[in-house]
């Protein structure tokens, strides 16, 4: 299926990851060390790593990193991870020895899972791209999609498929980039702080301030409101079948 790591909807996409996590270290207390260190990375490494610590926006793919692959139980990642890299955008972290096993178990379980999925690493075949039907896209575009309530073929979206190809174009189209959600948060001792939301579940809400540091609130700690100008794109990944995408893609990739 399409490589989902964006910041929605997070609970499909990390309990994949999770399951993987548990997978590459069978059970035990690895696997367990491993599972808790993935929501750890989920809160504070996604956003720049991604959720499969496979690379992001801001942050390396960890999967292929050297240093990880020369790291024997935390002796070279750990020190990154607690002095930072900050002059290159990697932030210092303070961790406590269980959390920190348990974000090394995490980035090396998510290691061998990638190096187990040979060839397009993340189980994405672009050639899947090309089996949809455009004229049948073309209609679910106008129709029971929805689409054409928020975009045009003729407007937003001319052309779009010389600027965007395959994966590219499928992973826009499933996380919008365009658009990006912006948090308000209030602190019960006062104070707003606005900025890009980065991260939200239940539990925590994190976002990336106008300085463009990483901060992170409890929720129970706080008032908040999202405001998500492609939120209906998660709504809309609820009800894609695989066809619907292949179609949907046959269909984008003639706006040219
Ligand atoms: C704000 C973005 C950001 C966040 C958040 C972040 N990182 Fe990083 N990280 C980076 C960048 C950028 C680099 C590369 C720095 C460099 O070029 O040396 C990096 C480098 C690393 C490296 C070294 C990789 C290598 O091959 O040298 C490790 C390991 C790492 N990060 C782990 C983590 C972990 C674990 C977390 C969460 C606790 C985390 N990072 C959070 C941006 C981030
Ligand atoms: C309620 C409004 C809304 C609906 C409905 C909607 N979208 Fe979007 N879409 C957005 C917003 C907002 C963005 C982000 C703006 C951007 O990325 O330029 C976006 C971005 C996109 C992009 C990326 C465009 C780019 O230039 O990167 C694609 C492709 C896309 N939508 C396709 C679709 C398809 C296909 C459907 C129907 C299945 C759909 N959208 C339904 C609001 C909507």
């Amino acid at each position: 299926m399409a490589k989902r790591f964006e910041v929605i909807p997070s609970q499909i996409v990390f309990g994949a990851a999770l399951l993987a996590a548990g997978a590459a270290f069978g059970q035990g207390p690895d696997a367990a060390a491993a599972q808790r260190g993935g929501t750890l990375f989920l809160q504070q490494c996604s956003f720049c790593h991604g959720r499969d610590a496979g690379g992001g926006e801001d942050g390396p793919d960890l999967t292929r990193s050297k240093l990880v692959a020369g790291d024997r139980g935390g002796d070279r990642i750990a020190p990154v991870i607690r002095n930072g890299r900050v002059e290159h955008g990697m932030p210092r972290f303070n961790l406590s020895e269980e959390e920190m096993a348990g974000v090394v178990a995490f980035i090396h379980a998510q290691k061998t899972l990638a190096e187990s999925q040979k060839g397009g690493r993340r189980g994405v075949d672009p050639s899947d791209l090309q089996t949809g039907n455009a004229e049948a896209g073309r209609q679910y575009f106008n129709g029971a999609g929805k689409c054409a309530t928020c975009h045009s073929a003729s407007g937003d979206l001319a052309g779009l498929a010389t600027r965007l190809e395959g994966l590219k174009l499928e992973e826009r189209m499933l996380y919008p980039r365009g658009a990006k959600a912006r948090v308000t948060v209030t602190p019960a001792q006062g104070g707003q702080v606005t900025g890009e939301l980065a991260y939200q579940d239940e539990f925590t809400v994190g976002m990336k301030d106008s300085a463009g540091h990483y901060r992170s609130w409890r929720t129970r700690d706080i008032r908040y409101t999202v405001d998500d100008p492609a939120q209906a794109h998660v709504e809309l990944l609820a009800k894609y079948t695989d066809q619907d995408i292949h179609n949907l893609m046959a269909y984008l990739q003639t706006l040219r």
